[in-house]
């Protein structure tokens, strides 16, 4: 599979055309963003992670039943996933009180819910990616109700299997944010990635912030935040 021409460079990936018109080669940056790109900087290695890790996962996940854009995984940070239009909202969910919930909320974070919720932002930078609900997806032609309706029933597969499988590695899932495209056949999966970009992990014992947090908030020792969770999921 040969890359073509650069399709589209965004903050933390690059996405290639190739020969066949159904795919597409993601790669991977060392470069993070936070607060709508005003913070910058690089964590190395972070591409490599992330790449190793959401393949790792949207593999395990596909088996599980969730579709996925995954195909290929070419080299470290690269990867050959479907063509997909990407429904422009993000699914966040979460199992515990954190980052933008604790804040607009008022709340502490690490309350633990009863049960996971799922919200929905409107993906638009010029807005800031405004949390939306179903009903004004839908108005606003986003996606159908029986979309919202399988994005929500997959975001929901994906955290209990998440869970499970961090809790096996000493983590708790918090929150985490996915995104689903649409390919040329209109069938709906998974797409972006799961990594510690997109998602809250603590260790289970000491409450330590593994994530981009680290970053978001200054807090040090980001790349080996990256490295344990790779350490811990991978198993290098
Ligand atoms: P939030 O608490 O800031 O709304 O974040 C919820 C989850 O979504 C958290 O796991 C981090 C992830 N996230 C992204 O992947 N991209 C983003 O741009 C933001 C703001 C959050
Ligand atoms: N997508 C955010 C930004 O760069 C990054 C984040 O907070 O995860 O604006």
């Amino acid at each position: 599979m040969k890359k073509t021409v650069q399709l589209y460079e965004g903050k933390a990936k690059k996405v290639f055309s190739t020969d066949d018109p159904n795919l597409v080669i993601v790669s991977y940056k060392d470069d993070a963003t936070a607060f709508d790109g005003t913070k910058r900087g690089t964590i190395t290695g972070k591409g490599a992670i992330n790449n190793q890790m959401s393949n790792f996962l949207m593999q395990k996940l596909e088996q599980a039943g969730v579709p996925t854009h995954y195909v290929q995984e070419l080299n470290e940070r690269e990867t050959v996933v479907k063509k997909v239009s990407i429904v422009p909202l993000e699914v966040i969910v979460r199992n515990l009180s954190a980052g933008s919930f604790a804040k607009r909320y008022g709340v502490e974070e690490g309350i633990i819910f009863d049960a996971p919720t799922v919200e929905f932002s409107y993906k638009n930078d010029d807005l800031h990616d405004p949390l939306i609900n179903d009903h004004h997806a839908v108005a606003l032609k986003l996606a159908t109700w029986d979309e919202i309706d399988a994005i929500q029933k997959y975001a929901l597969q994906v955290n209990d299997f998440l869970k499970r499988e961090l809790l096996a590695c000493g983590v708790t899932l918090v929150d985490f944010k996915l995104e689903f495209g649409k390919t040329a056949d209109g069938s709906l999966v998974l797409a972006d990635e799961i990594s510690p970009d997109t998602c809250r992990f603590w260790d289970s014992k000491t409450g330590e912030k593994l994530d981009k947090d680290r970053f978001r908030r200054d807090l040090g020792n980001v790349e080996g935040a990256y490295q344990e969770m790779s350490r811990r999921l991978l198993g290098k």
